[in-house]
């Protein structure tokens, strides 16, 4: 009987540019209150980059990691990062990232399935682990979304931020990653999106270049709650688990009502349940690893404690992990 293997999250880093934006900040220049952004989305504040690029804020994230999980950077298989806001076209962030890591001769790719794009990037590195392919991952999600924001927009600039986050994953015999699943639905694209493009949608020299992400809000609310809502389901059945098992619900940070929704349906209290959202805003790929990181470091998360990681974003993506750490 060939023994299982899985991939344990050894060591876990994040990284936020310094400025901070704040509510009132934002009201400054569109027309917009800290009281409708804070009720309507549970955001307080979000940091936003002013010279650093994606592989910046990554390699500061994986640094920490690599220091957590006690991983020297030469150590490293393989390199994935999820991101929608690479430094380039190509080549891709994770190749930057592995140049300034020094991460000599390692596979290095990015994943790109917006704010699931830490999910999907973890979900890959896992099976290379569970297969033998790899046995030391690197998997960073990273974002400077707000270089991609219309600042006149209000409907969508006062919901996102920039930032990164990492995990170090280790081949262990014993426990780690329990299982992850994916989904996409690509026929709802044009309810978030950024139709900019290289053989497709605006050019970068066409009179609507200037056009960013786009949203109909309300409707991604919608199709969110109820897809976070099935996998969340999927991954219970799929363990053989109840609602009541999990320690602690990680969700992609995009709404503070859309991540009590889940929290409900998990019949889990919100002490359980970690919440950046008012500070980070929604960073895309950065959120989960940013409130995981977060949950470890401030001595929440406790080894051997059940997590259950979620996420949906622009595509239609989204996904879920579950994982003991
Ligand atoms: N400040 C003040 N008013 C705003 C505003 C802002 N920043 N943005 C929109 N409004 C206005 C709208 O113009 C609209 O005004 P009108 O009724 O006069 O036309 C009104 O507020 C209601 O807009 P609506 O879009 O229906 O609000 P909502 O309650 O659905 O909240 C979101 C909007 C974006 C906060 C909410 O739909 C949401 O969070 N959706 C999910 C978005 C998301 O998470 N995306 C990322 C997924 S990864």
């Amino acid at each position: 009987m060939t023994e299982t293997i899985y991939a344990r999250i050894a060591g876990t880093g994040s990284y936020l540019p310094p400025k901070v934006l704040t509510n009132d900040d934002l009201a400054k220049f569109v027309d917009t209150s800290d009281e409708w952004i804070a009720t309507r989305t549970g955001i307080r504040e979000r940091h936003v980059v002013e010279d650093e690029t994606t592989s910046d804020l990554a390699f500061h994230a994986a640094t920490r990691a690599l220091e957590a999980a006690g991983v020297a950077a030469g150590e490293l298989d393989l390199i994935v990062v999820g991101t929608t806001t690479p430094d380039l076209i190509f080549p891709s962030t994770a190749c930057l990232l592995q140049a300034r890591l020094g991460a000599e001769g390692c596979g290095a790719f990015d994943v790109n399935a917006a704010c699931s794009g830490f999910l999907y990037a973890l979900s890959v590195a896992d099976k290379f682990i569970r297969a033998g392919a790899a046995k030391t991952v690197l998997v960073v999600g990273s974002e400077t979304l707000t270089k991609m924001l219309d600042w006149g927009d209000r409907s969508t600039c006062v919901l996102f931020g920039d930032g990164a986050g990492a995990v170090v994953l280790k081949a262990d015999r014993e426990t780690g990653i329990l299982s992850t699943h994916l989904h996409a639905d690509g026929a709802k694209k044009e309810l978030l999106w950024n139709p900019v493009g290289v053989s497709a949608g605006f050019k970068p020299d066409e009179p609507n270049a200037g056009v960013r992400v786009l949203m109909t809000g309300n409707e991604v609310f919608k199709h969110a709650v109820k897809a976070l809502d099935s996998v969340v389901e999927e991954t219970l059945e799929a363990n053989g688990l109840d609602r009541h098992d999990i320690d602690w619900l990680i969700p992609h940070q995009a709404n503070l009502r859309i991540i009590e929704a889940t929290a409900k349906r998990l019949d889990m209290p919100m002490d359980r349940v970690i919440v950046t959202v008012d500070k980070h805003g929604n960073t895309s790929s950065g959120s989960v690893p940013l409130a995981l990181d977060e949950a470890v470091r401030s001595g929440k998360v406790q080894r051997g404690q059940l997590l259950l990681l979620e996420a949906f974003g622009g595509g239609f993506t989204w996904g879920s992990a579950l994982l003991r750490y």
